[in-house]
């Protein structure tokens, strides 16, 4: 069985984006391959986008995701987790991973691409991202990728990486396979500006840690279906996010009766978005709850940073050795 790896930015707050589109299954995954399975949160990349960085808050940020995903679930005694910038391997394999890499297909990269085109000056960290990224599942070895369909692209760019690495110095790495999940491919933003994205800033997500109140006060404005103007006009809930949320949160017969009841204008889409609180309470709470037991004691997260970031070095050490062996460098 080979390894799963994935990593998730420290940007901004973990929102419901993350949480379906990758943190379950980090955890679901982690249940199935225990010490297999490696999770990082990804520091080293944060700065690549200068709108997303802040010398000021990366620390804080790179803990709170850390505490985020250790309260929904992630268990640092069966699996790996740790920060990136505590493994220097991951900065030595992405360099030479960047020497062989060629730029056009780098300046393809679809979030390079959105990402570049809102800069007026592009720093060259941004174009090399990807390369970091797949030095980082490749330095583990891992075949199994879980991540939302936004970085589908990243990972058939780690794909041709590991191919071409194999190619020119003999066969070392696995062509790693993005794993989605089935529900959460692409949760949408709830200011209806397309994806949910932590770099949108807070008026696009839904925090994992956020309160309810503040919840309720950015999904009451929410758009809907853009053709229900009066509250007697049916709906389509098929182009609807308030729809693709219940869809995440509600139970069966809440989904059934907000499909029926919108096509038929039985009910408004205040009562659509009323009906949906309840299940993202039931999601959040435990979440919510944990995260501030563990935020009395921030020690036990650094501890388990830290020998998480063991635990990996030993592994990323090995690859490394041989890395540097395959492409001639001198040994001792
Ligand atoms: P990041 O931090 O942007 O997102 C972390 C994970 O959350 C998923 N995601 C979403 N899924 C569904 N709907 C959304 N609206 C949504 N927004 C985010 C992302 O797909 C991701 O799985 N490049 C990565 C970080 C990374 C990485 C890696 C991932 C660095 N190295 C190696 C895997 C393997 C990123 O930007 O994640």
């Amino acid at each position: 069985m080979s390894r799963v790896f994935s990593g998730i930015q420290p940007t901004g707050e973990p929102h419901i984006g993350n949480l379906f589109g990758a943190m379950f299954n980090y955890v679901k995954l982690g249940e199935q391959y225990g010490k297999d399975a490696i999770y990082c949160i990804v520091d080293l990349h944060a700065p690549t986008n200068p709108n997303a960085y802040d010398k000021a808050t990366l620390s804080r940020l790179t803990f709170e995701m850390a505490l985020a995903n250790l309260a929904a679930g992630l268990d640092p005694q069966k699996v790996i987790f740790f920060v990136q910038s505590q493994v220097r391997e991951h900065s030595e394999l992405g360099w030479l991973f960047t020497l062989q890499t060629p730029v056009g297909e780098l300046e393809r990269m679809t979030q390079y691409k959105d990402k570049a085109g809102q800069l007026e000056s592009i720093p060259a960290g941004l174009l090399m991202y990807p390369v970091l990224q797949a030095a980082d599942i490749l330095l583990y070895k891992a075949g199994t990728v879980p991540v939302g369909e936004d970085q589908v692209q990243h990972i058939e760019l780690a794909r041709e990486v590991a191919r071409r690495f194999n190619h020119n110095f003999g066969e070392t790495f696995p062509e790693p396979k993005a794993v989605l999940t089935k529900e959460a491919l692409r949760v949408p933003g709830v200011d209806g500006h397309g994806k949910m994205s932590k770099s949108k800033g807070s008026n696009s997500t839904i925090g994992v840690l956020e309160g309810m109140e503040s919840i309720w006060a950015k999904l009451r404005p929410a758009p809907t279906d853009p053709a229900r103007v009066r509250r007697s006009d049916p709906g389509n809930p098929d182009i609807c996010l308030v729809f693709d949320y219940h869809k995440l949160f509600s139970d069966l017969d809440t989904i059934q009766m907000v499909n029926t009841e919108c096509r038929t204008a039985g009910i408004g889409c205040i009562d659509c978005k009323k009906a949906l609180l309840p299940g993202i309470e039931r999601t959040l709470a435990p979440i919510q709850a944990r995260a501030v037991e563990l935020k009395q004691e921030p020690d036990q997260v650094y501890d388990a940073l830290q020998d998480g970031a063991k635990q990996a070095r030993a592994i990323a050490e090995t690859t490394m050795g041989e890395v540097r062996e395959r492409m001639g460098f001198l040994g001792r």
